[in-house]
């Protein structure tokens, strides 16, 4: 059987056509080669029984004056028909009066019996015909002749020998045909197929698919086309969309950050002058609430950086400022900063970074993955354990945060380094479900890589695993 399933288009158009042109040609052929059996047959019976008729007429006056010799004589003038094997002349009584035999026979071929009034028939090599000899109405001999088929088979092997140079020579003729004509079908269609190519591997909606065939295939390209313009229009309206919203998300938090800072000084200046006055009840109270200022300005500063930040790494901005550094000790700064988070949330931190970790990396990028980490350990663990180690092996270093807490199911491992990506509701736990994503930006800028393994209900470890000098990736 032709295997067309995952044979190119170009292949599968010759191939068909060869097919169904070969099909038609030998039905053609075998039509031809029956019609051409039959009427050479009905030519031979004809041909037999004219020479019957003419022995019956030759041969009456022999029989009726017992003649044998002039019998015998009258079938041997046979030898001028070669197809003619055997000849008898039977009396009624089934006596044999007269016969011939063809010179290259030894012995007469077994005679064949025909049934009441069948007068001929096809025997596997033979034709047998009788014939009656008939004087005055009266039946006084009967003609027994048997016919080869030896012209009929090698008129067949010639047919058969024609048809198959016929068919060669149709085929050979046809795939050169189909050859050059499957590019009218197939190379409109290879060019719809490469141009959807370029759409889905570039997302270049610009390109543009033939639409010169003619019918249905034409009408694909064309209808082909009508799409990607569409899309091109869609995609461009969607970047400028996008644009417009980065371009917001800059100004936006440039601006809310600005009043920010002063904010946060006159607060601390507050909250000293508040504490000069500690004895005063009011004064206590009004320092318990400038700390709930203090702790809310931080966060919302905290929330205009990360708005600055998805702009900045949005737009190809996000800038590394390598110098040489210490991840240990940078670490137990960010620890030290987060006391009083970590004491709030109820939890106990293990820390394991003694050893200097030395390494050229942005101190104030690295300080946002630690800080991101650990803040959500605490979120999504409070009240368990945490867990920080620093390790360095030659030319990397490992940060590995571990906590306790909720876990990540399998399924979402990979999502929620995304944008916006979250694995929890937010009505449990607040978040844009932005941190992890900065972190994985700074991360593999650095040239870096973060990974997580977790359980659902039994924490998560995120590992940071960073080269000490970062040889490459986006910066
Ligand atoms: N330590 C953790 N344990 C369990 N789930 C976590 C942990 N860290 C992150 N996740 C899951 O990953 C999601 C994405 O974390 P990410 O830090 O990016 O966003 P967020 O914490 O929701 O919000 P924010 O942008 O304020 O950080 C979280 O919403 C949470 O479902
Ligand atoms: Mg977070």
């Amino acid at each position: 059987m032709l295997r067309l399933a995952g044979a190119s288009l170009r292949r599968q158009i010759v191939l068909l056509s060869i097919l169904a042109s070969s099909t038609a040609l030998l039905l053609a052929c075998a039509a031809f080669v029956v019609f051409e059996v039959i009427t050479f047959r009905a030519a031979m019976v004809q041909s037999l029984a004219t020479h019957a008729q003419v022995i019956a007429a030759n041969t009456k006056a022999p029989v009726l004056f017992q003649d044998a010799r002039a019998a015998n004589e009258t079938l041997s003038a046979l030898r001028a028909e070669p197809a003619i094997m055997y000849v008898e002349l039977l009396l009624p009584d089934g006596r044999p009066f007269a016969r011939y035999l063809r010179s290259d026979l030894v012995a007469p071929p077994e005679r064949a019996s025909l049934p009441a009034g069948v007068l001929h028939r096809f025997e596997r090599n033979a034709l047998v015909l009788t014939h009656d000899v008939v004087s005055d109405g009266v039946t006084i001999a009967r003609l027994y002749l048997q016919s080869d088929l030896r012209q009929q088979q090698a008129r067949i092997r010639r047919y058969l020998t024609i048809t198959g140079f016929i068919l060669v020579v149709s085929l050979v003729a046809g795939f050169a045909m189909s050859a050059r004509l499957q590019r009218r079908i197939s190379e409109p269609i290879l060019g719809l197929v490469a141009a959807a190519r370029t759409v889905s591997d570039q997302k270049d909606f610009s390109v543009r698919a033939s639409t010169l065939a003619a019918g249905e295939v034409g009408l694909l390209g064309k209808t082909f086309n009508e799409m990607l313009a569409t899309l091109q229009s869609q995609d461009a309206d969607l970047r400028r969309a996008v644009a417009a919203r980065d371009e917001f998300l800059s100004i936006a938090s440039h601006e809310l950050k600005t009043p920010l800072t002063p904010l946060q000084l006159q607060v601390q200046k507050l909250q000293l002058t508040a504490r000069r006055h500690g004895d005063d009840p009011l004064a206590q109270k009004i320092a318990s609430g400038l700390d709930v200022m203090d702790r809310q300005v931080v966060r919302l500063t905290t929330l205009v950086n990360t708005l600055l930040d998805i702009s900045r790494i949005t737009s190809q901005q996000l800038r590394l400022e390598p110098e040489e550094m210490d991840l240990s000790a940078l670490v137990r700064e960010v620890v030290t900063r987060s006391a009083q988070e970590l004491r709030r949330a109820g939890c106990e931190l293990h820390l394991s970074a003694d050893t200097p970790a030395m390494g050229f990396w942005d101190r104030s990028r690295l300080d946002q993955v630690i800080t991101n980490l650990l803040s959500n350990a605490i979120k999504y663990g409070a009240g368990k354990p945490i867990e920080i180690s620093v390790v360095g092996r030659d030319d990397r270093v490992q940060l590995g945060v571990r906590d306790h807490g909720i876990g990540i199911a399998q399924q979402d491992q990979d999502r929620i380094f995304g944008r916006f990506e979250r694995a929890v509701s937010l009505n449990s736990y607040g978040g844009l479900g932005l941190g992890l994503w900065i972190v994985r930006q700074i991360v593999e800028a650095s040239g870096g890589t973060i990974s997580v393994e977790s359980q659902p209900g039994q924490g998560a470890l995120f590992t940071v695993d960073l080269p000490r000098r970062a040889t490459g990736g986006p910066s």
